[in-house]
């Protein structure tokens, strides 16, 4: 990434366009019409709540970061996107019980505007729906052809100037990205073409919106933007790619946690993390192939953190397990339990036992706001490829082929403010802060 000599101005409408419209997405999109209003805070996002310190700690200077980076303002969204289901938002919303009645109704008449269009399905990727609200075609290039359209009818209708896509659908069966069809963007066209069975539905989608110019945004485990083929798509679009899967409950949990033991040098000799939720996530990821891609996803946080390969003593003989059970009557509402066994001096062992009531969507919702608002602004800037420094927002960031991902929440987090600061030509903060005992 080079560091930008101008950023495009946030002018006209943003166009947020949600692949797979449930849950999250309308949660999402029903709190910005709120906080728009002023009937609700956007809790949870940096974008809209978070400040940024600039310069020294004596200077006194953290604006918000809304006012530092020229961000589209909640006013200026405009929201659409593909569902496999022909419900609009409100009923989506209704339906999906994450917002209450009076929170559905507060802005029901705009997202009862909001009506999902057919999906790309072909089932063998989510065995545990059956799509209705699908389109047809021979080919899986003619599938990515009518999203395009979809994607310029959209744009035109809505009176956008620029969109960005944030993959909110459900979580597909886990595809290695081996395939020769991964390879290059010349073998995916042809995959296209030949209804390869290693192309998946969000594939698709990816593949028709960074080619008209839409950065596309990875919230789920699948293998959508993270292989060859696809960076050179982006590479050749000048466009903006991140994933994968949103950094929420367990594993946010986990990459706060982690980080703070490995710093006290406490030892860790096994993780155990369990959930129960009744979405209707919790029901595609009942079906074990859904469930490995969200297995490798959540998996491969504390291996990293830990780096048991330079830390033998303390993390050499980690367990860690991770299992997801749906359990209907919770709804949206899950609960994970953690339970770490830990060790300290001389090797006296310790537990910690974590119980998290959480909302999924709640806190899925301002991840997926600033997303779309920091992918954008990346395209503005003239950043293309894999944007890492959204690693933060990620249960497993993307990063270069040579390099292994972060983490640690609190790394996660300076990287991101650093990169804000570099963008807009400010200074770094290191935290070596020695200059103030000069
Ligand atoms: N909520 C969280 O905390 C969280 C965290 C990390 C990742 N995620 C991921 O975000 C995604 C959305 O979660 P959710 O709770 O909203 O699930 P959901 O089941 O409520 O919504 C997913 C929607 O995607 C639709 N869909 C499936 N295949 C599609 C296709 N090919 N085209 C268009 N639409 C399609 C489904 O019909 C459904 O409406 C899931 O993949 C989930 O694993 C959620």
């Amino acid at each position: 990434m080079k560091q930008p000599v101008s950023i495009q101005k946030p002018e006209g409408k943003l166009g947020i366009l949600l692949p797979g419209m449930g849950a999250v997405a309308t949660t999402f999109v029903a709190g910005c019409l709120m906080a728009r209003k002023g009937l609700g805070d956007p809790v949870g996002s940096l974008t809209q709540m978070g400040t940024i310190r600039l310069g020294k700690r004596t200077d006194g200077k953290s604006p918000a970061i809304k006012d530092f980076v020229p961000l589209y303002g909640l006013d200026q969204l405009a929201f659409g996107g593909w569902d496999i289901f022909p419900e609009n938002a409100y009923d989506t919303a209704r339906h999906a019980e994450v917002l209450s009645k009076d929170h559905c109704d507060s802005v029901k008449d705009e997202l009862s505007a909001i009506q999902a269009m057919p999906g790309v399905f072909y089932p063998e990727y989510v065995k545990r729906l059956n799509g209705t609200h699908i389109k047809k075609g021979k080919t899986k290039r003619e599938m990515a052809e009518q999203v395009e359209a979809d994607i310029k009818t959209f744009m035109k209708t809505n009176g956008c100037s620029r969109a960005v896509a944030v993959w909110c659908g459900s979580t597909e069966i886990y595809i290695e990205p081996t395939h020769a069809v991964h390879q290059s963007l010349a073998a995916f066209e042809k995959g296209l073409d030949d209804n390869d069975p290693m192309i998946s539905n969000s594939q698709i989608y990816a593949y028709a919106c960074l080619r008209q110019g839409v950065p596309y945004a990875n919230g789920a485990p699948n293998l959508t933007v993270d292989f060859p083929a696809m960076w050179e798509l982006a590479r050749e679009r000048q466009m903006p790619i991140s994933g994968k899967d949103f950094k929420t409950g367990q594993t946010l949990m986990k990459t706060i946690l982690a980080p703070g033991l490995k710093a006290r040098l406490l030892g860790l000799r096994g993780w155990f993390s369990t959930n129960i939720l009744g979405n209707r996530d919790g029901e595609v990821l009942d079906d074990p192939e859904s469930f490995k891609s969200k297995e490798v996803s959540k998996l491969g946080v504390l291996e990293h953190i830990l780096q048991p390969e330079i830390n033998k003593a303390l993390y050499g003989n980690l367990y860690h397990k991770v299992r997801i059970e749906y359990y209907p009557p919770r709804g949206d509402a899950k609960e994970g339990w953690d339970n770490l066994d830990i060790f300290g001096w001389l090797g006296y062992p310790m537990q910690i036992k974590v119980d998290f009531l959480c909302r999924d969507s709640i806190l899925a919702a301002p991840i997926v706001l600033d997303l779309a608002l920091f992918m954008d602004l990346a395209a503005r800037a003239g950043f293309h490829g894999t944007q890492e420094w959204l690693s933060f927002y990620y249960k497993s960031p993307m990063h270069a082929p040579n390099l292994y991902p972060e983490h640690d929440l609190f790394i996660q987090s300076m990287k991101l403010k650093n990169t804000l600061r570099w963008m807009m030509g400010q200074e770094l903060i290191t935290h070596l802060g020695n200059e103030y005992y000069d």
